[in-house]
């Protein structure tokens, strides 16, 4: 039996203030993500999937339907473990050089990057991520519904936005659109992009 365990948060609670308040967190960290965790140890507890890493299990049960809760909470403990990883306090401003030349050679310039990711993610209808993924060797914005995530689609995840109002309502209510853009500006972690981009 392959245990799945929450992964540490990689600040403190508070460490996103104000942009994301500590008890946004915490009910989103300790909560949320956890109980995907202790959902998916259930849902796996005797049978075959109880084996598998984390990864193999989003592998296998993508677009299988009979197994759909077991891919649901396999993929949100994954996503929200690239989320808090795709955000740092102080975050946001001019990105790293050679990821730079990326966003510039697909999108002609950092700015029109975020706008183009800010306004995907905005748009996405109900709950889902955003998502910067490297496509080859382009650089592109996508967007997943629920728990999708495009690690099953053949690209490089390399960060994310999560757009489920458990997120952001706390302290933003019904206003996506600030939420996404604070974190662009503030909390956004080109460096851990830059890092996947390489890895
Ligand atoms: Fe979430």
């Amino acid at each position: 039996m392959n245990e799945h365990v929450l992964p540490p948060l990689p600040y403190a609670d508070n460490s996103l203030d104000p942009v994301i308040t500590a008890h946004t967190i915490s009910f989103h960290y300790r909560k949320h993500h956890q109980g995907y965790v202790d959902n998916l140890n259930k849902l796996v507890s005797g049978t075959d999937y109880a084996a598998l890493s984390l990864e193999k299990i989003i592998a296998a049960t993508s677009g299988q339907v009979e197994a759909a809760a077991i891919f649901n909470n396999a993929a949100q403990i994954w996503n929200h473990t690239f989320y808090w990883k795709s955000l740092r306090a102080k975050g946001g401003g001019e990105p790293p050089a050679a990821l730079k030349e990326k966003m510039v050679a697909a999108f002609g310039s950092v700015d029109v990057c975020k706008k183009e990711l800010s306004s995907m993610v905005v748009s996405q209808f109900g709950s889902g991520w955003g998502w910067l993924v490297l496509d080859g060797d382009k650089l592109k914005v996508v967007k997943t519904a629920n728990a999708e995530t495009p690690l099953t689609t053949g690209v490089k995840p390399l960060l994310t936005i999560d757009v489920w109002e458990h997120a952001y309502y706390l302290d933003y209510q019904n206003r996506r659109a600030d939420y996404v853009a604070a974190v662009l500006d503030k909390l956004i972690n080109w460096e851990f992009a830059l890092e996947n981009i390489n890895a």
